[in-house]
């Protein structure tokens, strides 16, 4: 099955994650191999509103292939509304949130408080995919609610018309705590007629073969690419230079944004690539002070050399 491109043989997709999926970092996640992008989650309440803050998260580059908007909200009209807003036009796709565990969106109803309503769920995708046309709409979701519901889950998204569901192995109620259900994983994927990306956990090439174990046709990567977007090159078999990436993603953040902002939003990012350059305290701590840009991006080079020369001398 292909959509838009996405050949779901071993694709590897980078995971919506509000505060990190910026244009910039989904642009170099793909130049290390993501097969598919998905923006933060954006809502659809806001979008009603013609929210700037939620227009400025929907930039993208030419240069990405395969981006899918993803939007959040629990009234079936408001959702679809989003799905033809202008805003969203130029993605290639559209997802919907059913997972976020996020007290707030909790309280509305939205995210993965949709999992214990499935008539609603069905009503929301299937409006949306009305909405989009002949874009592919897909839908993330994580086991259920309180327990393991993954069986009923993907039958609604299939029925409703959705083009393929990507599932966090983990309920509503667990959080972010225990370990991925690969089992419920592998059930989600023998039920289906559409296509599973199994989700949840994914760091290395061990634990994303053992997602892959599972069957799934494809695997989306979250947490694991924060600090290390080169987990796709690990994962493609492609070389890349983590430096040139890291350069590049400020590169078209600034592009975008202005760099009062950018300053103090790309502070986390700084701080997860010095972790997995495995920059010491001291490096850290003015991390975390740095006021410009450049001076961080140096810290960084420095980390990585330091790096470089500890693997050099080990081996
Ligand atoms: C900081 C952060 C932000 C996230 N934002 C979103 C989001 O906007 N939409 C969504 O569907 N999931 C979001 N998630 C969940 C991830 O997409 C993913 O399902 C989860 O982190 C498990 O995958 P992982 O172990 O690879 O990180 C977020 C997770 C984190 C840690």
């Amino acid at each position: 099955m292909e959509i838009k491109g996405l050949d779901f043989k071993d694709a590897v997709l980078l995971a919506p994650l509000a505060g990190y999926s910026d244009v910039g970092f989904r642009c170099v996640c793909q130049r290390c191999g993501a097969d598919a992008m998905f923006t933060e989650m954006l809502s659809a309440e806001a979008m009603r509103h013609n929210s700037k803050k939620t227009e400025d998260m929907t930039i993208r580059e030419k240069e990405e292939r395969l981006v899918f908007a993803q939007i959040f909200g629990k009234d079936p009209f408001v959702m679809a509304e989003a799905v033809k807003n202008n805003i969203l036009s130029h993605f290639e796709g559209i997802d919907i949130n059913m997972g976020c565990p996020a007290p707030k969106i909790i309280k509305n109803g939205e995210g993965s408080a949709l999992l214990k309503d499935l008539n609603t769920m069905g009503c929301i995708i299937s409006e949306c995919v009305k909405a989009a046309k002949d874009r592919p709409v897909s839908v993330k979701v994580r086991l259920g609610y309180d327990k393991v519901d993954i069986a009923q889950i993907i039958r609604v998204c299939e029925e409703a018309g959705a083009s393929f569901v990507s599932v966090h192995g983990r309920t509503f109620a667990q959080g972010f705590s225990g370990s991925v259900d690969y089992d419920a994983i592998a059930l989600a994927k023998a039920v289906s007629h559409i296509p599973i990306i199994g989700n949840g956990d994914v760091v290395d090439e061990e634990s994303y073969q053992k997602m892959k174990q599972t069957q799934v046709d494809g695997v989306m990567i979250g947490r694991g690419a924060v600090g290390s977007p080169w987990i796709f090159s690990l994962i493609k078999g492609k070389k890349v230079d983590e430096m040139d990436m890291i350069f590049r993603h400020v590169e078209i953040l600034r592009e975008h944004y202005p760099e009062a902002w950018l300053n103090k939003y790309l502070r986390k990012h700084f701080l997860a690539y010095a972790a997995a350059f495995k920059a010491g305290s001291d490096i850290k701590r003015q991390l975390a002070l740095q006021t410009d840009i450049n001076e961080s991006l140096k810290l960084l080079q420095e980390s990585a050399n330091i790096l470089k020369t500890r693997t050099k001398s080990v081996k």
